[in-house]
């Protein structure tokens, strides 16, 4: 993990992270903390929210691991209200627990539709809409922070349903947003291209994808976790206060042509 660009901007500040466990999530949470915020590190898999707690537990920071699968309501208000009891107020929300499959359409089946739709954009809808409530009804400002992906503007063979739910959670961040902002929760979306994570690993492995893949990057290569991160970090700071409904693409240009 980068130990460079830590500040104090996030001092007092309490994030609630999914997907923390690993990837982009992970990273996000080292870098939250390492700007001084309280961290719940969200994950259906408890050995990862654990791990990713270990490490920033050695950093000292704050910090609880919640084992929590984000498509579920019931699951989802406990570890907000968990995470509020034990933090204080969560002001920065970063929805990023995701899925990717790849099938050809004609063989998409309903249960690879369904179980992406609801991690990917009920997740969303679901810790975005525990937090906020919680936020108006003690009239305290925050931030929502949406893991999107480039699939949310270009069409990817054989990602029909991870396209639908990113393009869902691009929308999502944009109604939220208006609807939000009277109450001072401002809403913005990430959109990563390839990074590199569990999600991507066989893929980049393979050099035949590799070699497809990586040049239509300009910059030539993977993003490495830690990059998108930063993007989160600065979207939760006060210097992003202004913004709100935004996608800010972190794909070394991949949506340039
Ligand atoms: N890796 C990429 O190239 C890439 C590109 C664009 C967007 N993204 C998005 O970034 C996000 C993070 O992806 P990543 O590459 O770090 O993947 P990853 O597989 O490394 O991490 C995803 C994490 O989410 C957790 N998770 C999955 N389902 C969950 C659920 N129901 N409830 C709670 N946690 C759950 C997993 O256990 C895992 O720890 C995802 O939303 C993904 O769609 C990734």
């Amino acid at each position: 993990m980068d130990a460079s660009a830590p500040t104090g901007r996030l001092s007092g500040h309490v994030a609630f992270v999914t997907g923390g466990g690993s990837g982009i999530g992970r990273a996000v949470c080292v870098r939250l903390a390492r700007e001084c915020a309280s961290v719940a590190v969200v994950d259906v898999v408890a050995d990862a929210a654990e791990a990713t707690a270990a490490l920033l537990r050695e950093d000292g920071a704050a910090v609880i691991p919640i084992t929590a699968d984000v498509a579920s309501r019931e699951s989802v208000e406990a570890a907000v209200d968990e995470a509020w009891q034990r933090l204080g107020p969560i002001d920065i929300l970063v929805n990023n627990a995701g899925i990717m499959g790849y099938r050809p359409f004609l063989r998409l089946t309903d249960a690879d539709w369904d179980r992406t739709m609801a991690v990917n954009a009920k997740g969303v809808f679901l810790c975005s809409q525990a937090v906020a409530r919680r936020l108006s009804k003690a009239h305290l400002p925050g931030t929502i922070i949406n893991m999107s992906s480039i699939v949310s503007e270009v069409a990817i063979e054989f990602q029909a349903h991870y396209a639908a739910s990113k393009g869902a959670v691009r929308m999502l961040t944009r109604a939220m947003a208006l609807e939000l902002a009277a109450h001072d929760i401002t809403v913005n979306a990430v959109a990563p291209g390839v990074v590199e994570t569990a999600m991507t690993a066989d893929l980049l492995a393979d050099p035949a994808v590799a070699e497809v893949t990586l040049p239509l990057i300009p910059l030539g290569r993977a993003a490495k976790p830690e990059e998108v991160a930063a993007t989160v970090a600065f979207l939760a700071s006060a210097d992003a206060r202004y913004l709100t409904g935004t996608s800010v693409t972190v794909d070394g240009g991949y949506l340039l042509r």
